[in-house]
């Protein structure tokens, strides 16, 4: 069976929620009425070529392709190609039944890929959008380059039951701990350190401040130029924030989380 078929039919306990990690910095979130929520898919190898110097050619299988993507919404975190990708969102078939969030750069390519303009929906930081059982409330990201200075998070609430605080690519700054005023359970944060974002250490840092009960590192395993080793971030959960559990998602395979 198809991923998607997989989680179209996997059952969501009452006050859990069902999280698949599809690489990089992309999640698919369903909540237990069956509402799905997407944030940074990156389905294609894009990025593969984009920087000569680079090599961005992905590690991790495409588990499930644009046009098989059956999700209520499409957020992305900010308009870098990893994270919006514009290949990803012209080969979707359901963009006509999916809402679409962002920051207004992510809008543009929405539009531009052909999403109508009823379905895109602007977000930043502090921002509240609710769509069915589905609560997300936009967070401070600090930008990691001058390509893009509109990088935001997003702490999203499934059914009044977990919250989950998803970073996005951000460099550390101390404002990101303005995201523990909406007390996220779980933290999902980069730690590759690459480029300007947080490294494990400042991940951890992070982690302290928050106080989720678990965390779970991302952003360390697409691409050959960008990889970093996720134990590192755990080793120093241990030292800086020994109350907050570490979790690893193994790839297309669900983890229920529940309060
Ligand atoms: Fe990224």
């Amino acid at each position: 069976m198809s991923l998607m078929r997989e989680i179209r039919q996997f059952r969501v306990p009452a006050r859990s929620v069902a999280i698949w990690w599809l690489g990089q910095n992309g999640y698919i979130f369903k909540t237990p009425e069956g509402t799905l929520a997407g944030v940074d898919l990156y389905l294609t190898n894009s990025c593969d070529g984009v920087y000569e110097e680079l090599n961005l050619s992905r590690l991790v299988p495409i588990m499930v392709a644009p046009d098989e993507l059956d999700i209520d919404v499409f957020a992305c975190t900010h308009n870098h190609q990893d994270h919006t990708d514009p290949e990803t969102i012209r080969g979707l078939r359901n963009k006509d039944t999916m809402q679409f969030v962002g920051p207004h750069p992510s809008c543009r390519v929405f539009r531009d890929e052909g999403v109508e303009e009823g379905r895109v929906v602007p977000s930043w930081p502090d921002c509240e959008i609710e769509f069915r059982d589905i609560r997300m409330r936009g967070t401070f990201a600090l930008p990691t380059d001058a390509t893009d200075l509109n990088h935001m998070g997003f702490v999203f609430e499934f059914g009044g039951g977990p919250k989950i605080y998803v970073t996005g690519d951000t460099d550390y700054s101390e404002l990101l701990g303005s995201a523990a005023r909406h007390a996220p359970d779980l933290l999902i944060t980069c730690i590759n350190g690459g480029f300007n974002n947080l490294s494990h250490w400042e991940a951890a840092t992070l982690a302290e401040q928050i106080k989720p009960k678990a965390a779970i590192p991302c952003h360390y395993d697409m691409f050959p130029d960008n990889s970093a080793n996720p134990k590192l971030f755990e080793a120093a959960l241990r030292l800086k924030a020994p109350g907050v559990r570490y979790q690893e998602l193994a790839y297309g395979r669900p983890l229920v989380f529940g309060l």
